[in-house]
């Protein structure tokens, strides 16, 4: 965990430390396509499109809730360091400034707060098949309030809802393998030797995992050893809200980030799956599981991590590529 930058400390050099901080925040295809602007008393969270994935994302959904996911990391650094924030989402209308932070003064610092802002440097993506014991009913509820207390919603999904994810993923699937620009994205992010952006062999299962729903194809094996178990206690959410704009996927990359960040702290592993809602078919068949009420941004599986050596955590870029003071 970073530490607590002294309260006297320069209030720029503050707010560049809580960007920098948010770098861990998890990203489509670990692409970081954000960049913040420290201007004076201000920290502004711009989208960065030359690290979108112009085949896989082209309306930026994908890349909005990545920006989403950095700025609660930020928000919750600098609760977790005992300053009051006021946030203004869009504040241009849709565009690529996505927010911007001010500080209002020194908290107290919540224990709420802080144990959550402990947990960032714990938080990876585990591609590894779960644990073969049950998630707890209490800490889904947990789950579901944090993205609730983020302006979006938890569906957990039961049995034929499942189906109905597994269908829309294996749908995605074979729509990216049929197209070559979304085959050419994977081999430029995923997969050899990556020490800034992109998905290193590492973290990518040395062969498919035996899931229920079907995990991406990262367009080859990777070096993560796995076991034979079958992910068959895993439990699956879907992540949605009101809104299918960018305000609406902003706000459900920040719940993504609470509801993982609790996932860590209750001894849970996450791991998003956006490929069907990726693709249109995708977003309608899931839309059948919210009853139509709403828009999904992203599905997520829940459960124990296996036993074993935990995935290595995924590189990122030098905080001079994505932080700039003025
Ligand atoms: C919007 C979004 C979509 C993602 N989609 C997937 C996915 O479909 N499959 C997957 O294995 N990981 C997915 N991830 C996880 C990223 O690959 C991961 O966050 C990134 O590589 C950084 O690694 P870390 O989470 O271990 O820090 C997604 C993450 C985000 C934020």
């Amino acid at each position: 965990m970073a530490a607590n930058p002294k309260t006297d400390a320069p209030v720029p050099d503050i707010l560049a430390h809580a960007a920098e901080v948010a770098s861990a925040a998890p990203s489509i295809h670990n692409s970081q396509p954000w960049r913040w602007e420290v201007d004076g008393d201000r920290l502004e969270l711009y989208a960065e499109r030359s690290r979108q994935l112009a085949a896989t994302d082209p309306e930026g959904r994908m890349l909005t809730i990545s920006c989403g996911a950095t700025l609660h990391h930020a928000r919750l650094a600098l609760a977790g360091w005992g300053w009051q924030t006021q946030v203004d989402r869009l504040p241009d209308g849709e565009g690529d400034l996505l927010a911007r932070i001010r500080l209002e003064g020194a908290i107290p610092i919540t224990a709420e707060a802080e144990q959550l802002f402990r947990t960032i440097g714990h938080r990876h993506t585990d591609r590894r098949p779960v644990a073969n014991r049950p998630v707890p009913p209490d800490a889904l509820q947990a789950l579901a309030a944090a993205a609730y207390a983020e302006g979006a919603r938890l569906q957990l999904l039961h049995t034929e809802q499942v189906d109905d994810l597994a269908s829309a993923t294996a749908h995605a699937a074979e729509i990216d393998a049929s197209d070559p620009a979304i085959q050419a994205e994977l081999t430029d992010w995923a997969g050899g030797q990556r020490t800034e952006l992109g998905l290193p062999d590492e973290v990518i299962p040395s062969r498919p995992p035996q899931t229920n729903v079907a995990s991406r194809e990262f367009g080859g094996s990777g070096s993560l050893p796995i076991g034979d178990d079958h992910d068959k206690t895993a439990a699956y959410g879907l992540l949605y809200g009101d809104e299918d704009n960018q305000l609406g996927w902003l706000r459900g990359g920040e719940a993504l980030s609470a509801l993982w960040l609790t996932a860590v702290r209750l001894g849970l592993g996450i791991m998003p799956i956006s490929e069907p809602v990726e693709v249109p078919a995708g977003r309608q068949i899931l839309r059948r599981s919210l009853s139509y009420l709403g828009w999904p941004y992203l599905a997520v599986r829940v459960g124990i991590p296996a036993d074993g050596t935990e995935p290595e955590a995924t590189p990122r870029l030098p905080a001079s590529e994505t932080v700039h003071k003025h």
